[in-house]
């Protein structure tokens, strides 16, 4: 049976970026009913309810706007299973299979309301200074990294960033496994030379897996992934990581990395990025790694040192490495890599272009998981999964909650603004509300209840009055 809603809308509007917009962003608002059981229905199925499992499960329909007034832009050939989930909640969705260039993705940033990219497009702060953009809402960079020098500018204008860390975490401890066996057999030399007509039978220092120890750097997504399927092949797994974890399987954790260093016989890295994990291996720690072991970095470029690796090759202290990830690398396929020829010339090392998660399988995770975060956001006002605004959910409304009103308000993170908000809302019924801070910027959301059509423009205009915002959206 239909179930009849009020329209839902939002208002949203950042004066610092574009002059203050009506009541309505919606030019065409159609919504009028929904049936929320109904497989023929046409409008969105309810997508929400399952990020919270734990309340009703009928749920009144939070919608920005018309949803076929929502644009998204997506760029670099984002795996469909993003579009596909676009698309079921109506929005438009202009699809490229590469990347714009600087003053092409200006022009677009105009009109759309969501940004989704992969690596290759930089979006470094200098287009923000130069584009308008006073209908955007949220970025999904659909890979692990982000944009890391506009998180902030981003921040700074309530422009939440989400990304996917972990989709891809079993693609690369796949292929982990798989160079931990090509190290031990020797079998991309085996391969080269029989491609060059060369029949190499040999067995000195080729090894079984079975009874080696592994040595993991960093037990989190990947690390912890990988220390299953070793011990399956029978491996010992020990690991090092900075901060207790819960060891899987028989794994031990070690106190130190030096312990690690000279206990494996072979040492794959799984940190992240930062300071700390900069140069992390370097002459030193390979100088007390076994004789004849090996190397693993599947995880940044930054953390092995290159020169050193390449003199504990030489000098077969190391019996050889794989690596994924190099501390520079070209933004572009092609005749790109330079600067690693040293270490290209070595055998028993294996170079990949960092495929570690380039598989079908996480670009679809990927894909899903981002395009269903931005759906949150621009349906909800969560920011869960953002990486540059605090992380805020309100569970949902229910079906029949007219008069309800969701307020979103990004602010900077002062003394006083909760006070002042909340003097706004006095009149009303506030049923829930969470609020959370992330260095400068604040994210408040409230749900109100009683609150009259003909209020909702003066709420927003007095949320809009305080010094202290950056943004104001309003989804009933
Ligand atoms: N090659 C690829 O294509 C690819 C794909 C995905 C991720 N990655 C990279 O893999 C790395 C690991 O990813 P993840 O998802 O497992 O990360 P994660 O955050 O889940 O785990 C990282 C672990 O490292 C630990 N750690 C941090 N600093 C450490 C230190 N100095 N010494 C020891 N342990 C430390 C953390 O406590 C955490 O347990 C990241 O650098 C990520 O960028 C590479």
């Amino acid at each position: 049976m239909a179930t009849s809603i009020t329209v839902a809308r939002d208002i949203k509007a950042t004066v610092s970026r574009s002059p203050p917009i009506s009541v309505s962003t919606s030019p065409a608002t159609t919504f009028r009913s929904l049936s929320f059981h109904s497989s023929n229905s046409s409008f969105p199925k309810l997508s929400h309810n399952s990020y919270f499992p734990y309340h009703q499960p009928v749920e009144k329909q939070l919608k920005p706007f018309a949803t076929e007034d929502i644009k998204i832009l997506l760029l670099e050939n984002i795996n469909e299973s993003a579009r596909t989930v676009l698309e079921k909640e109506g929005y438009q969705v202009e699809f490229y299979n590469h990347a714009l260039t600087e003053d092409e993705l200006i022009d677009k940033l105009k009109d759309i309301h969501v940004l989704g990219i992969r690596s290759h497009t930089a979006l470094p702060p200098s287009i923000l200074k130069r584009a308008n953009f006073p209908n955007l809402l949220a970025i999904g960079t659909f890979c692990i990294g982000t944009p890391t020098a506009s998180l902030l500018p981003l921040a700074r204008l309530g422009i939440p960033v989400f990304n996917s860390p972990f989709s891809s975490s079993r693609s690369v401890a796949e292929l982990t496994i798989a160079n931990i066996i090509i190290l031990a057999r020797q079998l991309l030399d085996r391969n080269a030379e029989l491609h060059n007509g060369q029949w190499n039978k040999v067995s000195t220092h080729c090894w079984e897996v079975r009874g080696k120890t592994l040595g993991i750097v960093g037990y989190g997504h990947i690390g912890s992934q990988l220390s299953v399927l070793a011990e399956a092949m029978g491996m010992v797994v020990t690991f090092y990581d900075t901060i207790p974890v819960m060891a899987l399987g028989k794994a031990k954790q070690v106190a130190t990395l030096d312990e690690l260093l000279i206990k494996a016989d072979f040492l794959t890295l799984h940190v992240p990025e930062a300071p700390e994990t900069n140069g992390l291996i370097g002459a030193a720690q390979l100088a007390k790694m076994k004789s004849g072991s090996y190397i693993l970095n599947a995880s940044r470029g930054s953390v092995l040192d290159i020169p050193s690796l390449v003199s504990a090759l030489r000098s077969k202290h190391l019996g050889g490495a794989a690596l994924d990830v190099f501390p520079a690398e070209p933004g572009v396929n092609g005749n790109t890599f330079e600067g690693y020829e040293e270490l290209a010339g070595l055998p028993n090392v294996v170079l990949t272009p960092h495929i570690g998660g380039a598989t079908e399988e996480a670009q679809r995770f990927i894909g899903n998981e981002v395009a269903e975060a931005l759906v949150r956001f621009v349906n909800s006002g969560s920011t869960v999964g953002a990486v540059n605004l605090p992380e805020v959910a309100l569970r949902g409304m229910k079906v029949g909650e007219e008069g309800s009103v969701r307020v979103i308000f990004i602010h900077w993170n002062r003394p006083g603004v909760l006070r002042q908000v909340n003097g706004i809302l006095k009149d009303h019924n506030v049923d829930k509300q969470m609020s959370d801070s992330r260095g400068e910027v604040a994210y408040l959301m409230a749900d109100i209840s009683c609150v009259k059509e003909e209020e909702i423009k003066c709420l927003y205009d007095n949320l809009e009055s305080l010094t202290s915002k950056i943004m104001t959206r309003l989804l009933y």
